[in-house]
């Protein structure tokens, strides 16, 4: 296990803010916000460099930063997330699950492995991290989960099949839980961002397609601020930017299968 001891000697069971994706993007920027709340944050991805960088910055911000590198495709990631935690006398009060991938193309013509590492880690890793530490939460009646879905959550998605359905299981997965847990003193709340100026657009190899020329772009820290906001109103899911929330609601008027033929030309 590759990670950094904690900047302060920690305490009996200290609430802790565990971020996955932190190393960029919009799960950067909900560590940044994160950070500022809470006493002690535990910040995840597989990028060290990334994220001691990161740690560096956040620690002024908080009591205690430890970061783990660590690969969700793999089935202990769960394990070595809580075990970071446990030694350090934390318990996850706060869960953000940024940590997502997404490939381009039609399903029979892209890589099978790359699809289901989509599957992986954008559906797997996330639901046994949320299944993991939602008992403890409801237990102490704190803390809760902040996970990022996609406006692709709310459509059948042509041409990103696999990302689209990965999506739409954490919005259903994130309005499930919220109204499980709402008489409980926890928050489950889903950030479904539309497009946003990060790494992940050029990584899953989306070129500048119809969708994304009509669709605005925003930054990673509006996007971050909108589903923190959210989070701490005890919202079930937010989608950033009116423009984008707008074309949703339209979109999901549309009869039948209008929508998903109005994707797959746009996505194209
Ligand atoms: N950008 C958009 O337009 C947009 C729109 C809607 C929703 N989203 C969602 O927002 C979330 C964050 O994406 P982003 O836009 O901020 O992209 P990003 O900057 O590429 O961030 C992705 C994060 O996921 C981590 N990650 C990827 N594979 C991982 C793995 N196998 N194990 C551990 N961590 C892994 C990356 O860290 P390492 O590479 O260091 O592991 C990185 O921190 C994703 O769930 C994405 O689906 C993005």
């Amino acid at each position: 296990m590759s990670s950094t001891p904690s900047t302060s000697p920690s305490t009996a069971s200290q609430p802790a803010a565990v971020v996955t994706g932190a190393s960029s993007g919009i799960g950067k920027e909900l560590a940044r916000l994160a950070a500022s709340e809470h006493g002690a944050i535990l910040l995840v991805a597989r990028s060290s460099d990334l994220l001691t960088e990161l740690a560096t910055e956040l620690e002024p911000l908080c009591d205690a930063v430890a970061w783990l590198s660590a690969d969700l495709a793999d089935s202990d990631a769960g394990d070595r997330i809580e075990a970071a935690l446990a030694e350090r006398g934390w318990h996850c009060d706060v869960l953000i699950e940024a940590a997502g991938i997404g490939f381009v193309g039609p399903a029979w013509e892209t890589d099978r492995a790359d699809q289901v590492a989509t599957v992986d880690i954008n559906i797997r890793a996330l639901t046994d991290l949320a299944l993991r530490f939602l008992p403890g939460m409801v237990k102490r009646r704190s803390g809760g989960l902040l996970l990022v879905g996609s406006i692709s959550g709310f459509f059948p998605g042509p041409n990103m099949a696999v990302y689209y359905a990965s999506k739409a299981y954490i919005r259903s997965l994130s309005l499930a839980l919220h109204a499980e847990t709402r008489q409980a003193g926890v928050t489950v709340t889903c950030l479904a961002p539309g497009f946003v100026t990060t790494p992940f657009l050029g990584l899953s190899g989306l070129r500048p397609t119809r969708m994304r020329k009509l669709l605005p772009r925003i930054t990673p820290e509006q996007a971050a601020r909108a589903g923190w906001r959210a989070f701490r109103a005890g919202r079930s899911i937010v989608v950033p930017d009116t423009t984008t929330r707008l074309v949703v609601s339209v979109m999901r008027m549309l009869p039948g299968n209008l929508a998903t033929r109005l994707i797959r030309r746009l996505q194209s």
